[in-house]
């Protein structure tokens, strides 16, 4: 700060203090909107921080021809908004599977040609994939209507991202307009946003004499200069902008990936020059050898390639699993690897009681990012390693994966090193470590009175994909928890109660605590899907929950069920594990979970605080097929079984494994046996596969 005397009343200042004043108010608080924004790491108050803003206009108000150009109160998107608008995607952005080697790869091609009936059928029938570079930076989509950009957004969780428009139009590559009697009344296009490396390091450069942030990676710069609330700090960063997907569409426009690419070149976006038509599997390996060869010579980075089914009809068919398209797959580089010492080893404690070995390393930088903690997995791959503290160690990091210990440089072992011991006391409650047959992790048996487990339930109960909080992080709950605001998942819905309480803590303000107020209010209503999967019931992930909730359709009837469960003989249990995609391994676990008093009464606390709402079949609410019991047995003519499931399924019908009284349609193919005799002891209606195809549309 300069001399100006900040405890001077505004309106007692002479002109040339004002003038000092503003200069020096100018600097600190852009200095804490990039702490806030890019950095994430304000360093003052809320309050604080309002309380400098509204000195700044107090004194502007004075003297308004000493209003500065850089002045914060002209700042567009000034922090007052706390962020960005959200924006719900027209489409889901998703997600790529991985494949790692290539027999990765023949499986992920094998598995299109064993889902499409016609490809399984003739070994001989081409199957081309368009391959390309996996760009390093990160995606949006570009919405035109009328042919005009009208919203840019980032992917977020891929159903909502954050409003960028202002942003985007400020790169070259995203054009305002797009012109052509193809252009569809409304499409969202979609790509990479990245920095070319020559650019990333004269913006480092340029940070670094400002005194400004530099940033580790050409992404991270990418990422920190796109979601800038001032677009004229955007619009002086290099960004660039590749287009390789689509959202919504108001028309169709192309029977195949590669030509969708040149359509999209024709309306003047780029596209990496690099993608190339492949006939076969072992033509994309070739692709991804000779990438491979050219990576540290390509001006950006990558972290492998990418394969897409061509044809878009099969693209349809093949649909997706969770949130990754079943017609492309990324096949990664290899890991980048560093060697550093690993100083200790700690033993954190999961949500489930799992005992996780973490290796805490002498800081490295492992391609761009520094790493000073990886994952040891278990204790079985402790001593498979023989990793000992003390030991100099390989570490690798591959994508956004936790960087993990692949081995120890034994040459430089210390002679008095000795073999670690793993606990067999959770490190965090004292309570006895066991590890039951056949599983990998040794877990706590502390339950409900081993605190780590207690704040990492809370921790995953406000995660993304589950409550998803905003403003409530992982650092968050555990200061909470400790100061005894939140005990139980329904004690966040009660933060309000305390809501004077946290803005006196360090780090909150008035603003802060109101948005997370809000935050909290706004998830009073929840999906039950992401209801059943909050309470991190072990084995219990997203699609499983998914399941469950399309099965059982409401919070009572779920509940209800799986009471009812616990009696292996009742119906309920044979409709439990008749599930595809339950077993009874994961059914025990549900059952476990609901023998539990205390989980119960946490049921019914958040019972009292929130609507969860029924589950609702994601596409078609009014198919003819939503919400009943379908049971496909022999061999189908048009259909494999894997695409027969997958269209029934989003078209809201439940697929079974076998018959019962609560199926509603056995669907009959070729060699049909004892299921389609068991359809017609019971009453079913049975179908042939026309009637099925006739009945779906
Ligand atoms: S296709 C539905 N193609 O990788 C298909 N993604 O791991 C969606 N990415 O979120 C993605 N280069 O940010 C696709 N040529 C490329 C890509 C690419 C980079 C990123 C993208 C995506 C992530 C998935």
């Amino acid at each position: 700060m300069t001399g100006a005397p900040r405890d001077k009343a505004a309106q007692a200042l002479t002109e040339e203090e004002a003038a000092a004043e503003l200069e020096a108010l100018a600097g600190e608080i852009a200095a804490h909107d990039r702490a806030y924004y890019q950095d994430d790491a304000p360093v003052i108050t809320d309050a604080a921080y309002d309380a400098l803003r509204r000195r700044n206009e107090t004194i502007e108000a004075r003297f308004p021809h000493l209003k500065r150009d850089d002045s914060p109160s002209a700042r567009v998107g000034a922090p007052a908004a706390g962020g960005f608008a959200k924006v719900t995607h027209g489409r889901p952005m998703l997600s790529l599977a991985n494949a790692f080697d290539e027999a990765d790869v023949r499986d992920f091609v094998d598995g299109v040609r064993r889902f499409l009936k016609e490809l399984r059928d003739d070994p001989d029938l081409p199957l081309e994939f368009v391959a390309e570079p996996k760009i390093d930076g990160l995606s949006v989509s570009l919405r035109y209507e009328g042919g005009r950009f009208v919203q840019g957004a980032t992917r977020g969780d891929g159903t909502v991202g954050e409003d960028v428009t202002t942003n985007l139009r400020t790169l070259k590559d995203v054009p305002d307009t797009i012109f052509g009697n193809d252009v569809p009344a409304v499409v969202e296009v979609r790509g990479e946003v990245y920095m070319t490396r020559p650019d990333f390091a004269a913006l480092n450069a340029r940070q670094a004499e400002a005194g400004g942030k530099v940033f580790a990676n050409p992404r991270n710069a990418a990422a920190g200069s796109l979601r800038q609330l001032d677009s004229t700090i955007t619009a002086a960063r290099p960004l660039r902008f590749f287009a390789y997907a689509w959202g919504e569409v108001s028309a169709p426009f192309g029977n195949t990936y590669w030509g969708v690419l040149h359509l999209l070149r024709g309306w003047d976006f780029e596209i990496n020059p690099l993608a190339r038509l492949c006939r076969d599997v072992d033509h994309c390996l070739r692709f991804y050898r000779d990438t491979e060869a050219m990576r540290a010579r390509l001006p950006y980075d990558i972290d492998g390639v990418v394969y897409k089914v061509n044809r878009l009809d099969w693209q349809e068919r093949l649909g997706q699993v969770s949130r990754a398209p079943r017609w492309a797959v990324a096949h990664k580089f290899p890991a980048e690897q560093a060697q550093t010492v690993l100083h200790r080893i700690t033993v954190q404690v999961g949500r489930t009681g799992a005992l996780t070995p973490v290796a805490e390393l002498e800081p490295v930088t492992v391609g761009g990012v520094v790493v000073s903690r990886a994952t040891l997995h278990n204790e079985d791959e402790i001593a498979r390693k023989d990793v000992r503290e003390g030991d100099t160690v390989v570490v690798q990091r591959a994508g956004d994966v936790i960087p993990q210990v692949v081995s120890v440089v034994l040459d430089r072992r210390q002679p008095d090193s000795r073999p670690f011991v793993f606990p067999d006391l959770c490190p965090e409650c004292d309570s006895l470590a066991v590890r039951e047959e056949g599983e990998a992790a040794r877990r706590c048996t502390g339950g409900l009175v081993c605190p780590a487990q207690a704040v990492e339930r809370l921790k995953h109960f406000v995660s993304r994909d589950a409550f998803d909080i905003e403003g409530l992080g992982g650092k968050h709950v555990e200061a909470f928890r400790r100061d005894g605001l939140i005990g139980t998942p329904a004690d966040i819905f009660r933060l309000a109660d305390h809501a004077q309480g946290i803005r006196e803590r360090e780090g909150w303000g008035d603003k802060s605590v109101d948005n997370l107020l809000a935050a909290v209010e706004a998830k009073r209503s929840i999906g039950l899907d992401r209801f059943i999967y909050a309470l991190g019931i072990r084995q219990v992930g997203q699609a499983t929950a998914r399941l469950l909730a399309r099965q059982y359709g409401s919070l009572p009837a779920w509940r209800r069920a799986m009471t009812e469960a616990a009696d292996p003989d009742s119906d309920a249990y044979r409709d439990l594990v008749n599930i595809d995609g339950v077993g009874p391994s994961v059914a025990a676990d549900l059952i476990a979970f609901f023998a539990e008093d205390h989980n119960l009464g946490v049921l019914d606390d958040l019972d009292g605080q929130l609507t969860v709402a029924d589950y609702a079949a994601p596409t078609a609410a009014d198919s003819p097929v939503t919400g009943k019991t379908v049971v496909f047995t022999g061999t189908l003519e048009t259909l494999t079984r894997n695409e027969a499931k997958a269209r029934a399924e989003a078209l809201g019908a439940k697929v079974a494994g076998s018959v019962s009284s609560k199926t509603d349609y056995v669907v009959v193919g070729a060699d049909a046996g004892s299921k389609a005799r068991k359809a017609a002891d019971l009453g079913v209606k049975t179908l042939s596969e026309q009637e099925w195809l006739e009945l779906i549309g």
